[in-house]
């Protein structure tokens, strides 16, 4: 244990500020605001999610879904951020840093929502934009991955805006819906130019 911790470095989650969104990690006071967000934008976001489970929105799946989050945290295998407008009252949607694999690849990959009355204010954009330099400089990965529907028109959008790269067509890569669904590859490495 004493070798793993000198080998794999702990990261603490940092509270990222823009002049337009905070990112920082969830907490269980977190759970009326995010809950209340997914209900309310269920349709929005359920063609492009994997199945919600039944119990999805409750207390309990939301303590579950925070003590897995802090094993990856405490891992340095991934990174739950919910995004808040500047004055930090409003949550507006998330963002997650997930399988980060170290060693020869040196990735990890990108997962977000936006509230269905927070889409469309470039809010998504000014977050996937801060997050590139705690993937880059802060955990000195070298690869950020994204995959997307071909026909999510505002997701290619965003990736664009932000600098990724379409790499690829992944066949029934993801289980969305409850259907294994072709996806589009996208990502950014350290070296590109960061707009
Ligand atoms: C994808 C998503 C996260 C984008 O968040 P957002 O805060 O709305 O994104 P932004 O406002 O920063 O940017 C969206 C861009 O897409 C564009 N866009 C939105 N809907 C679009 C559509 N139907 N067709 C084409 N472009 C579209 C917007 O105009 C904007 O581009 P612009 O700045 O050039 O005008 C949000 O739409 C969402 O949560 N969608 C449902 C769930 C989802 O798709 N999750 C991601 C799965 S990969």
């Amino acid at each position: 244990m004493e070798f793993l911790r000198s080998v794999v470095p702990f990261h603490p989650m940092p509270v990222i500020s823009t002049g337009t969104v905070i990112l920082r990690a969830p907490t269980m006071s977190d759970f009326a605001g995010w809950s209340s967000l997914r209900e309310q934008s269920r349709g929005f976001l359920a063609p492009w999610e994997p199945l919600w489970p039944a119990d999805d929105l409750t207390r309990s799946a939301f303590r579950r879904r925070l003590r897995r989050y802090h094993s990856e945290m405490r891992e340095s295998t991934g990174f739950p951020f919910l995004v808040f407008t500047t004055d930090g009252t409003q949550l507006v949607g998330g963002l997650t840093l997930s399988h980060v694999v170290r060693g020869v690849t040196q990735s990890c990959s990108l997962g977000y929502w936006m509230g269905a009355p927070f889409a469309g204010k470039g809010l998504m954009t000014a977050a996937v934009r801060a997050i590139i330099p705690f993937v880059f400089d802060t955990l000195r990965l070298h690869r950020l991955e994204a995959a997307c529907l071909p026909h999510n028109a505002a997701s290619i959008r965003l990736l664009e805006k932000a600098g990724f790269t379409r790499e690829g067509y992944a066949r029934r890569y993801l289980c969305i819906e409850g259907q294994w669904q072709d996806h589009l590859l996208y990502a950014i490495v350290s070296d590109d130019p960061r707009p």
